[in-house]
């Protein structure tokens, strides 16, 4: 075996391998990579919001130029639809085709197939579908009738409503955070063609073997009939499972016997690929004097649809957060003719944050005592809930080291005391936490005779820099450099792995290269240093060294830092710093690893000011839906973003990695919102902080004080 002197290669700021073929356009997307033969799918959506199909008419569009085929209930192959995959049912949206029912708006109702996409995208607006439209009810609101508790959703310790009673300090505040969108940059594509008896899918994806097995199962083929690649990904974020566009072009590319590719529409993105469901929070804190919580208290309420529960898990985020005597969460879903929601960046702890941490500075305003001093006073030392030990819980220092940075000790209490002409000008802080798993997943690492590395394990990098994180890790268990090191990701023939999900994507897979490399490592030392021709392989599951990790709280940690100014006269809310200092476990690349949390964070910021999705009532379709008529943050609204760590090693954890991907969006907006109360003295419990709901708060204030 050839070694080059070992250079640090974990823990070194490290651009991405891939970098330069993105910024070069050499880096070829789901719908960039060229095909023979290639077919183009335009899915038709429904117009209504429930009710029945009554007739597709599709001869008039068959005649058009260039169409090739029309797929709706009425035609198409009959699929499965008790297929249960590796992360539980598909989407039902996936199920397109299979009878005239329409559940939503924006319902895929049929597909025309085309030479060219812009022969499909006319002949699917001409395409006329009439309906019997039935009424509907996209409405959410704290009060809505139907709400129940799913499975699993209720955490009780004690008796709250007795420690309410005994608290000398009581907060009960309603928090709401909107419907939110992901809208990756990529939009979702997929191209697949049938090769030799196999189905081949190009796919954009957070996890080829995921959506391979799906796909197989809905179509009753054999898992290895499957073939899915997702070799560079623009953004996923949750939304890049298996959906509608992949089956509706597995239906099209077996009628037609050629390539099909489907690439959805910024609308479609919209309609048909998931979101955040609305919340509707409600949390109760009672405290002794010195800050001492009696009770915790946390409702969270969500949407979902009639075809299918999703949880948005909100309550969760107290579970793990501070001690208390009593302790009582619960998620509520109510039902809506609206589609699915699903996972979006930090999906239960993005909202739950928002809630709890803006209850949590309210709860130190009546308290007169320090935001950060209440967290202290709160702090666990085992789970407060499952009495678990923590792997490590750094919370603290990272409240040391932000208010160092931030220069928290010079802050006046005091709110709207700050104004520099029209602005009020004030700082906020806030916890966040997000969980720290790790997934079973296959790799395998190959000797090569030319002294070289080649790595294979179906992660994705969605562009969060897991491909480069892989290699350094894969150099540093083969005691290698990364120069050396070739890894090849997202093909589902390179075996079962997690998703890029749940911030474990690359503490699953790392952990899995890493078994697989020192394995290697070994048997290279055994039998000296002759390569076959083959090259030698190691393959290795973890399946078995997971399940070994000792039971305790895994999680990550943090602490945001805001200062706003506040417009008084427009309501503009702008946010001028913005700091997080996080326990994260162990950095495999600062340069992406912060790129990350700044993502997270700049996210945060988003949904504190800007986000939130809008159904007009009547048609129960979203109004505006695309990057006009949603409004998210853009760059002039984000000033420079610190993100920074402290050490946060757990030694009996192999991998020591915790997971950037999600934990920047968790408790940024409640620092913010914090932040515009400590500005202007007004709190505001609803997202996104509009411009007319500052002006509101402002003219009630006036009103008060007249
Ligand atoms: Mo994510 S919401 O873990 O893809």
């Amino acid at each position: 075996m050839t070694t080059t002197a070992k250079p640090d290669a974990v823990g070194v700021a490290r651009t991405r391998i891939e970098g330069r073929d993105k910024v070069t356009g050499a880096a070829r997307y789901a719908s960039e990579i060229p095909f023979t033969e290639l077919a183009h799918g335009w899915l038709v959506l429904s117009t209504i919001a429930r009710g029945r199909i009554r007739a597709i008419d599709d001869a008039a569009v068959r005649a058009l130029p260039g169409v090739l085929t029309v797929l709706h209930h009425g035609n198409a192959p009959r699929i499965k639809d008790d297929v249960i995959g590796a992360l539980g049912r598909p989407d039902p949206i996936v199920e397109v085709f299979q009878h005239d029912r329409v559940p939503h708006a924006g319902w895929p109702v049929a597909l025309v197939v085309a030479g060219t996409s812009e022969q499909a995208r006319e002949a699917a607006e001409a395409l006329v579908v009439t309906y019997d439209e039935e009424p509907h009810d996209v409405s959410f609101d704290a009060d809505k009738e139907g709400a129940y508790v799913p499975q699993d959703a209720e955490t009780v310790k004690g008796d709250v409503e007795a420690e309410l009673a005994a608290s000398t300090v009581v907060l009960d505040a309603a928090y709401t955070t909107p419907e939110q969108h992901h809208s990756a940059m990529e939009p979702h594509a997929v191209t697949v063609r049938w090769d030799g008896g196999r189905l081949e899918v190009f796919d954009s994806n957070q996890g080829s073997k995921w959506v391979a097995d799906d796909l197989a199962n809905l179509f009753s083929l054999d898992l290895s009939a499957v073939r899915v690649r997702s070799e560079h990904v623009g953004g996923a974020f949750g939304s890049k499972g298996l959906r509608s566009h992949h089956v509706a072009a597995v239906m099209a590319a077996t009628e037609l016997q050629r390539p099909v590719r489907i690439a959805l529409t910024r609308r479609q993105v919209f309609a048909i690929t998931g979101y955040r469901s609305p919340t509707a929070q409600r949390v109760r804190l009672g405290a002794d004097a010195d800050g001492r919580l009696r009770a915790f208290a946390h409702e969270n309420r969500s949407m979902t649809s009639t075809l299918r529960e999703f949880v948005e898990g909100s309550a969760g985020f107290g579970r793990t957060m501070y001690d208390s005597v009593a302790h009582h969460s619960v998620d509520r879903v109510v039902p809506a003719d609206v589609g699915t929601p699903t996972w979006m960046r930090a999906p239960g702890e993005a909202p739950g944050s928002f809630a709890v941490e803006s209850a949590m500075d309210e709860l130190a305003e009546k308290l007169g005592m320090d935001p950060i001093a209440l967290r202290v006073r709160n702090e666990p030392t085992a789970g407060p809930i499952s009495g678990l030990p923590f792997s490590s819980r750094n919370l603290l220092a990272c409240f040391e080291e932000g208010a160092r940075r931030f220069g928290w000790a010079d802050r006046d209490p005091r709110p709207r005391v700050r104004r520099e002409g029209n602005r009020l000008i004030g700082t906020g802080v806030a916890a966040c936490t997000f969980p720290s798993g790790a997934a079973p997943s296959t790799a395998s690492v190959t000797a090569e005779p030319d002294g070289t590395f080649t790595v294979r394990i179906t992660a994705a990098d969605v562009g969060t820099g897991a491909r480069t994180a892989l290699t350094v890790l894969a150099a540093d268990a083969l005691d290698t450099a990364p120069e050396r090191v070739h890894v090849r990701i997202a093909d589902s023939d390179f075996g079962a792995a997690w998703v890029a999900g749940g911030s474990m994507g690359t503490r699953s897979w790392g952990w899995a290269v890493m078994a697989a490399a020192r394995d290697l490592r070994e048997q290279l030392t055994l039998r000296g240093t002759e390569i076959p021709a083959a090259g030698v392989t190691v393959t290795t599951n973890t399946a078995e060294l997971i399940a070994q990790l000792a039971q305790k709280e895994r999680y990550a940690f943090g602490a945001q830092f805001a200062e706003v100014a506040v417009d008084v006269t427009t309501g503009e809310v702008r946010v001028t710093r913005l700091l997080g200092v996080f326990a994260a476990g162990r950095i495999v690349n600062p340069l992406t690893a912060r790129s990350q949390l700044v993502g997270g964070m700049t996210w945060g910021l988003s949904m504190a000011l800007h986000e939130e999705a809008v159904r007009d009532e009547t048609f129960g379709s979203h109004v505006g839906a695309d990057f006009a008529g949603y409004h998210f943050a853009a760059n002039a609204d984000v000033p420079v973003i610190e993100a920074d760590w402290v050490p946060d090693e757990d030694p009996d954890d192999p991998v020591g990695i915790k997971g950037v991907g999600e934990i920047g969006i968790v408790g940024t907006a409640a620092a913010i919102a914090n932040a515009v109360w400590h500005a202007t003295g007004s709190r505001q419990r609803h997202l996104p902080i509009r411009p007319d709901r500052v002006l509101l708060a402002e003219a009630d204030r006036a009103g008060h004080d007249a």
